[in-house]
């Protein structure tokens, strides 16, 4: 039966948008480290912070670009050190997706972040993995990985990181492509993409965040992602929107972490709508919560409330978006489908 979209009201849109089904399909783990975790592991493990206290750190996060926003997103993670730690992360990340009614997360890591610093990148994988499976048991959330390679570093660094990883690749569905966009395209990890791809792993990257349209079509046509990760600036070629759209390409777009970092200057501005309206699978996610202001579900309620053009036919497909672009089996992905538009049927109903 078709769900009855206008008899919805607007103002019962945010419990809607809050309590709707949704996976996450972009969240960086080490972007979810509060600072009041930052202080706790800090003590833990007898790391020195140049900061006095938790409202001096959160008073720093401040960005100008997304540059800025990673010198202090690494400086965070240096307090990772143990497996512990890992699993403490994460698992603080998974009690308040489910709070947020995330019933799928794939999560992105950074190991080099951490193997860089001499933590083993086992400590990192089993850490993550363990809490992963705590949260399928606990929530009925399920939880998988991605591993990123970050891109300002080398191809070498990127194939020594996958050989490493090699002994957990049961542990991860996938790898992608982060950390600082302009003047690292896609083209540089076409190998090791080529390579990932051959070990039956998924491939996303980030592109059209700060980068280019250029570097959207270059993630297609030379690492052959199955996600573009942001992709906001496709808008600036109508050719590419054609092809994405035509792909039913996801984007896994992130509204507040669009805001913090300058790519548009308010909510009001973002092009959630647009995009969708252009018929492109856009998803909603958080990216880097801990330093964006907001989870999942505030990134949807305040995005809704910036922008009159999104109503709750986009809630609805924004939400399916999100299960259609993961990487869960097609039974799930009928399942969570049907708990959507059961939520959505009764919030029609109601009036
Ligand atoms: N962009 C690129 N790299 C990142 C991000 C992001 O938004 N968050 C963490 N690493
Ligand atoms: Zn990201």
């Amino acid at each position: 039966m078709a769900i009855e979209f206008d008899r919805i009201p607007r103002k019962s849109l945010s419990a809607l948008l809050r309590t709707m089904p949704k996976a996450e399909l972009h969240v960086h783990i080490e972007g979810s480290l509060e600072p009041e975790l930052i202080f706790a592991l800090a003590q833990r493990n007898g790391v020195a912070l140049p900061y006095a206290d938790v409202e001096t750190l959160r008073a720093a996060y401040a960005f100008t670009d997304l540059q800025s926003f990673l010198d202090l997103y690494y400086a965070g993670a240096a307090v990772l050190r143990k497996e512990e730690d890992f699993f403490d992360l994460a698992w603080a990340y998974f009690e308040r997706a489910a709070a947020d009614n995330v019933v799928h997360a794939e999560i992105f890591f950074d190991p080099q972040t951490h193997t860089a610093r001499g933590v083993p990148i086992e400590a990192v994988i089993v850490g993550l993995e363990h809490a992963c499976r705590r949260a399928h048991a606990e929530f009925g959330l399920s939880a998988k990985l991605i591993l990123c390679f970050l891109r300002h570093l080398s191809e070498e660094s990127a194939f020594g990181t996958l050989q490493q990883a090699l002994p957990y690749r049961h542990h991860f569905i996938g790898v992608g492509l982060d950390s600082g966009e302009r003047g690292n395209p896609p083209e540089k990890f076409a190998r090791v993409f080529a390579k990932c791809r051959e070990l039956g792993l998924h491939v996303v990257a980030h592109a059209g965040e700060e980068g280019p349209p250029a570097y959207i079509e270059s993630a297609l046509d030379v690492l052959k992602v199955e996600r573009i990760d942001h992709g906001v600036r496709c808008v600036e070629s109508p050719a590419l929107v054609q092809r994405l759209a035509a792909l039913r390409m996801p984007l896994t777009v992130c509204p507040l972490s669009n805001v913090k970092l300058c790519v548009f200057k308010s909510l009001a501005e973002h092009n959630l709508a647009t995009l969708l309206d252009a018929g492109l699978c856009a998803t909603v996610n958080s990216d880097d919560p801990a330093y964006f202001g907001g989870y999942i579900n505030e990134n949807f309620v305040q995005t809704f409330d910036a922008l009159p053009a999104l109503h709750a036919r986009h809630a609805w497909q924004l939400a399916a978006n999100s299960f259609e672009a993961s990487f869960a089996d097609a039974a799930h992905k009928t399942q969570w489908l049907q708990q959507l538009d059961a939520a959505f049927a009764k919030a029609a109903a109601q009036g």
